[in-house]
């Protein structure tokens, strides 16, 4: 949505006014990663992972820290907004639980080095051009997506606030392949099965939650009880319009099929086969 206090704001905000900042972030060894593309499942996996490490020791959190505030934007820096950096300094808790969505080779060298865990979401690329359009429209840190014919292509050629779509994930799954640290996960294996995928991250964590503490969260996590949470649904957040959509939209697989046009789902399947060349990346448009 337009951003009339700073028109014009793009992509180079985010990547060059705090780059070397960003780079030189040091990480503790214990620090979690969450790193997507825009609209993947960011907000979901925060909220699993915080309910996971502090769900029993800091209940007042879960009453009073919007989890953009628990789970800090590493890159951001906005006008009026407490830079993403200044935030992690602040957090109160161990370990620190810290968002990014740099494709993988920007993301600051100390991760790797101290061998902290990552976690990567990927979303089917056109349920993710959905949500990402919706949410550009209501979001005044986020240029305006014009209209959806426009955006539709300008999604395809990258040139949306995160870059390209394609890199980002084929990026970050060639260095999940030679990287222990990092574990991918895929927003439809949510939808499907969340009990399931805690299960799978617990282990790649380390964690171990009793059965009633695993049921707790896999049930809290659902869309609607995240729909009408407040901390969860950002409805306490500056700088989202509200009277243009909501957060927390639909939460589904598949509502491509409302915006696609039969002629645009030809045109992106034959530009995803060329920019999506691994057979092992597979992600699911359909459940
Ligand atoms: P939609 O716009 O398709 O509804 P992010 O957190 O990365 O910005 O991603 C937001 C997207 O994840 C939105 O998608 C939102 O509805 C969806 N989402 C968030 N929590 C969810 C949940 N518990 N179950 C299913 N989808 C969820």
């Amino acid at each position: 949505a337009q951003n009339t206090e700073s028109p014009g704001f793009s992509m180079t905000h985010f990547f060059t006014d705090n780059w070397e900042n960003v780079q030189n972030f040091k990480a503790r060894p214990d620090d979690v990663l969450i790193a997507t593309y825009p609209k993947a499942g960011t907000t979901w996996v925060s909220y699993i992972l915080d309910l996971l490490y502090f769900g029993q020791t800091s209940p007042e959190r879960q009453t009073s820290v919007p989890i953009y505030e628990r789970v800090p934007f590493l890159e951001l820096i906005v006008p009026k907004f407490v830079p993403g950096l200044d935030q992690v300094e602040r957090l109160p808790t161990s370990p620190r639980l810290i968002k990014t969505h740099f494709p993988v080779q920007f993301v600051p060298k100390s991760f790797w080095e101290q061998n902290c865990k990552i976690i990567y979401v990927a979303r089917n690329a056109k349920d993710n051009m959905v949500s990402y359009f919706h949410f550009d429209s209501m979001a005044m840190i986020e240029p305006d997506p014009g209209d959806w014919n426009n955006y539709f292509q300008r999604f395809m050629q990258g040139k949306v606030v995160t870059g390209s779509w394609y890199d980002h994930v084929n990026g970050w799954w060639k260095k999940k392949q030679t990287s222990p640290n990092v574990h991918y996960m895929f927003y439809e294996d949510l939808v499907e099965d969340t009990g399931r995928e805690i299960d799978k991250l617990c282990s790649f964590l380390g964690l171990s939650p009793s059965e009633d503490e695993r049921k707790r969260i896999t049930g809290g996590v659902q869309f609607d009880k995240m729909k009408k949470n407040n901390m969860t649904n950002y409805s306490t957040h500056a700088r989202m319009d509200f009277k243009t959509g909501s957060f927390m939209r639909k939460g589904r697989v598949g509502d491509w099929k409302n915006h696609f046009t039969v002629a645009q789902n030809e045109e992106f399947d034959e530009d995803y086969k060329k920019k999506m060349k691994d057979p092992t990346l597979q992600l699911r448009t359909d459940l």
